[in-house]
């Protein structure tokens, strides 16, 4: 933990994680989509978070984009900028998971460095982290185009594009690795699944 606040205290509450998590009956983690724009993080995390959801999963997604509208909203696309969403977005995806949400966070997230942060700020909270690679060739991205934003990155109205002319930092280990060229959302949502059962993660509420 570091704070650049002086004479600050952490408060403990009147409960601790697995007391809390016991009461409501649920697990918390934190699952990490990485991947290109285009890739299916969205789709997939979307299609899940229903599924689990009706499984009576407690379960919450933070959407990079829909962050972008409000907590991340004074961001950009620069590497500086980047690296910030990324750590605000892993903050608050530690604070939900330690409520006991499963929390599914989709964000391009390029840089390595800025994920295995998140991985270490988690671990010392003693929080699951589980990178989840979303993974499709930049051409079937770049063919999805489902915000038209790969034209336009082609076409030079946006510069400093993932996968066009910024760089991409695929994860190395990644707990999950979807293959999203070759495999439906409801495979790749199987897939999941099937992870966090063994895990046991899959706790109802
Ligand atoms: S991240 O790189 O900081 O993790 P984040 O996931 O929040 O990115 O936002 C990515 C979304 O912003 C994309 O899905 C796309 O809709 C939009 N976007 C706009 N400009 C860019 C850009 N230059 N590079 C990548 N995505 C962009």
């Amino acid at each position: 933990m570091s704070s650049s606040s002086e004479n600050i205290t952490p408060d403990t509450g009147n409960i601790d994680r697995e007391r809390r998590w016991d009461l409501i009956d649920t697990k918390g983690a934190t699952l990490w989509f990485t991947g290109l724009s285009g890739s299916g993080k969205s789709t997939v995390a979307g299609a899940l978070e229903l599924a689990l959801l009706q499984q009576g999963v407690l379960c919450y997604r933070l959407d990079g984009d829909n962050l972008r509208f409000g907590l991340c909203g004074n961001l950009g696309f620069s590497a500086e900028d980047r690296t910030e969403n990324i750590r605000r977005a892993g903050e608050v995806a530690k604070l939900f998971s330690d409520s006991g949400m499963l929390t599914l966070c989709t964000f391009i997230s390029p840089y390595r460095r800025d994920r295995d942060q998140l991985r270490q700020i988690h671990r010392e909270a003693g929080l699951e982290f589980i990178e989840v690679h979303v993974n499709a060739p930049l051409d079937v991205c770049e063919q999805r185009d489902p915000k038209g934003l790969y034209k336009k990155a082609r076409d030079g109205q946006i510069t400093g594009f993932t996968g066009i002319d910024d760089p991409y930092e695929a994860p190395e280990s990644p707990e999950i690795a979807l293959e999203t060229a070759s495999h439906s959302v409801p495979e790749c949502v199987e897939q999941i699944v099937a992870f966090l059962g063994q895990r046991g993660l899959l706790k109802q509420s």
